[in-house]
């Protein structure tokens, strides 16, 4: 007979979306009042905070000293689609989704840029089989799907003289896994995910053979101005020192910088990746032991250590949408896991966010609350049979 006894102890953080994330540990609004509020960005004081802000980020990630770094509008969403706007178009594209996002840049790239692509899409828990991929065409793709938990394990499969572009939604991935920034010209990111940031702006990387394109090749559609990188064919430098193309967030860019701090504080990436790798970990052995839930990643190589997304394999379940829902409602009611119902357009289950900001020892605390609100919500069933 289970036991239907609630766990005594409990997630000191009950925060396990994946988007936006947990704040950083012992987080406090207190930690902003540095933001120069009130104040012009293109004063030196709103420059240097930007400028601190691109600095910290090719520090931690550690990109390449060729390569660019904006700040710009939109969040991860704007990033993605002013690379995609101003980039494709000049040679053959491949478009990649294993997920949600994925699909949202295919839709972009064939309904609304009109691109003859080739697409490539794997379902939900799996990638596209990236030895089938021609690099010599541009190719977009996301590099943890987080809707669906899988990663690219690494850029293996990239080729270092490829022709074409690599264009990398790095939203769910950066901070919390390692990026090869050889095999990659085009990474996007927001700040509300592995490091707890808030919404609002987006990080564009570039590479050099980025840069090369965006001065050799102009669209044959119109840009906005909220999308434009160059300027009379020549890279408009400013955005990669801090010099916004429109009014950013300076509170947002304050409590950006508090958190890049805080990832060096915990040994940069490399102490990120650990603690994003340790907290996933706790999830994956909950569910080597346990044979009613599984990670919907089918190959463990492919396992995101962020978004971990689980499915319910109990063969009692009879409506498995119903089921997760109600998993997810009774964590949330019992205050131990918040928004960890799986992404409205994945296959029913939870997705517990993992990323670097996540305390180890609060993913550990919820794992027995999940085998009580399997075990209640199984009586449930029995109950209504
Ligand atoms: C892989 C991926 N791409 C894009 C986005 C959109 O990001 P944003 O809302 O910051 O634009 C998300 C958000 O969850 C994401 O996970």
């Amino acid at each position: 007979m289970a036991d239907l006894t609630a766990p005594a102890a409990r997630p000191a953080n009950p925060r396990f979306s994946s988007g936006p994330c947990a704040k950083i540990p012992g987080y406090s609004l207190d930690m902003l009042a540095d933001a120069p509020l009130g104040r012009s960005h293109r004063a030196a004081v709103g420059k240097s905070k930007l400028a601190e802000a691109i600095d910290l980020t090719r520090e931690i990630l550690g990109v390449p000293a060729d390569y660019r770094i904006g700040i710009v509008p939109g969040s991860d969403t704007g990033a993605v689609e002013m690379a995609m706007w101003s980039l494709l178009g000049a040679r053959p594209v491949e478009m990649l989704a294993w997920e949600s996002f994925g699909e949202g840049w295919v839709t972009d790239a064939v309904k609304q840029l009109k691109l003859d692509a080739v697409v490539k899409k794997a379902d939900y828990g799996r990638i596209v089989d990236l030895a089938t991929v021609d690099f010599d065409k541009d190719v977009v793709f996301t590099w943890n799907g987080t809707t669906s938990g899988v990663r690219v394990p690494n850029g293996d499969a990239i080729p270092a003289d490829r022709a074409g572009l690599t264009i990398c939604d790095a939203t769910s991935a950066a901070f919390a896994m390692d990026l090869p920034w050889d095999k990659l010209d085009v990474v996007t990111f927001s700040w509300q995910k592995v490091l707890g940031g808030e919404g609002a702006h987006g990080m564009l990387i570039l590479s050099p053979r980025a840069v090369e394109r965006l001065e050799t090749y102009t669209p044959a559609w119109p840009l906005p101005k909220i999308f434009r990188l160059t300027s009379k064919s020549k890279l408009i430098e400013g955005i990669f020192v801090g010099e916004t193309i429109n009014t950013p967030s300076m509170l947002a860019v304050e409590d950006y910088l508090v958190s890049l701090k805080w990832a060096k504080s915990v040994g940069g990436l490399k102490g990120l990746v650990a603690r994003a790798e340790a907290n996933a970990k706790v999830v994956w052995d909950f569910c080597s032991a346990n044979p009613w839930i599984a990670n919907l990643a089918e190959d463990p190589a492919t396992a995101s250590t962020t978004s971990v997304c689980l499915k319910f394999t109990d063969p009692r379940i009879t409506d498995g949408a119903a089921f997760a829902k109600a998993i997810a409602k009774r964590l949330e009611k019992a205050g131990v896991a918040l928004d960890v119902g799986a992404y409205r357009d994945a296959p029913p289950g939870l997705r517990i966010w993992c990323g670097s900001t996540v305390e180890t020892a609060d993913v550990a605390a919820l794992m027995p609350w999940l085998a009580y609100a399997f075990e209640a919500e199984i009586a449930e069933l029995a109950k209504a049979a």
